[in-house]
């Protein structure tokens, strides 16, 4: 019988793996649980015979790789996949998947409540401002950048996306203007959303150069990740403009210091809460099932991501 390890070091909710492990059982796979986990060893230990592994962020790297001899398909379930060793995967000719809109709208919603919290001054007392009329940037119009555009608009804003691989025709059909450049972005838009993915590319590309271009009063809102922000560079200037909020899922290095500088012009989640919703848990949790069933019965690579 094929073995699936599930490991997760934030398990999923509990109708998520009761969910997973019907998926697998169905089709005559077992199902393994390595939850809670606080020692990577354990992880080594278990996926030593196993065909596929479905994890959350836990990190896949080389030596997980390397130690699972029978290991056809890694899953992430989730959108970002920067914590999969995706050379080694495809070294040792694994298949390495995510799950890809599962938890888009989870996402797409924190995004719209931080920037809601912070038009509001993180609800200390005073007079805080509205959404409605203001300029929103998307930086990234994938599946959560759209559906925070789609949001940004029943909330009355003005919304306009920055995406070089998305075509103007599908931005503009969904009635978002388009900008050509980043700096197009950042000058217009008083809200600028972040959501391109972490890759060599754009790691720390989000910098004082950048920000200061944004209008008075302007908020950056970070659902991405962490290491798309020059932290240092960021910090040093959310001091000198004092006008500028930043919000991130997630809190940076140097989030201690952002609170006591920045005072209410700054949020950051102390763990990441963008997918932390019962329905993205189980949608991604039965995805990642799903993809490896296929895969291992039919060879089916959809969501493949290390072609
Ligand atoms: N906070 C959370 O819990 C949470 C949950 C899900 C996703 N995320 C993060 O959000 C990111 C986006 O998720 P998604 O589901 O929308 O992913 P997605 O793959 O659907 O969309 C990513 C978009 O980024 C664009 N892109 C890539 N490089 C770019 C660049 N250099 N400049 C501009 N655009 C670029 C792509 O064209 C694509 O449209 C993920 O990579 C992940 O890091 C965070």
């Amino acid at each position: 019988m094929k073995k699936v390890l599930i490991a997760t070091e934030k398990p999923f909710a509990k109708a998520a793996v009761e969910g997973i492990k019907k998926i697998l059982s169905d089709a005559g796979i077992e199902a393994v649980l390595l939850e809670k986990y606080t020692d990577a060893n354990e992880l080594l230990q278990k996926v030593s015979d196993v065909e596929g592994l479905i994890v959350r962020s836990d990190k896949v790297t080389r030596e997980v790789v390397e130690a699972a001899k029978n290991l056809k398909i890694v899953v992430r379930a989730g959108a970002g996949y920067d914590n999969l060793d995706l050379a080694a995967c495809t070294e040792h000719k694994v298949t390495a998947m995510n799950t890809p809109g599962q938890n888009s709208n989870a996402v797409a919603e924190l995004a719209i409540a931080l920037m809601v919290y912070m038009a509001r001054n993180t609800f200390a007392p005073g007079t805080g401002s509205e959404l409605k009329g203001k300029t929103l940037g998307i930086h990234a119009y994938g599946n959560v950048g759209r559906l925070v555009a789609l949001l940004g608009k029943g909330f009355g804003m003005q919304v306009y996306a920055f995406d070089p691989f998305v075509s103007k025709e599908k931005i503009e059909q969904d009635g978002v203007k388009v900008c050509q450049t980043i700096a197009q972005l950042y000058s217009t838009c008083q809200y600028v959303s972040l959501h391109i993915p972490a890759t060599e590319q754009t790691k720390k590309s989000i910098n004082a150069d950048l920000l200061k271009q944004m209008p008075q009063g302007g908020t950056l809102i970070n659902t991405a990740r962490k290491e798309v922000i020059d932290e240092d560079s960021v910090l040093a200037l959310l001091q000198e403009r004092t006008d500028l909020r930043y919000a991130a899922d997630v809190a940076p290095a140097c989030h201690a210091a952002a609170k006591e500088k920045l005072g209410t012009r700054y949020f950051a989640t102390e763990k990441k809460m963008g997918a932390e919703t019962a329905e993205a848990n189980i949608n991604a949790g039965l995805a990642a099932a799903q993809q490896v069933v296929n895969f291992l019965q039919k060879g089916d690579k959809t969501f493949q991501v290390n072609k």
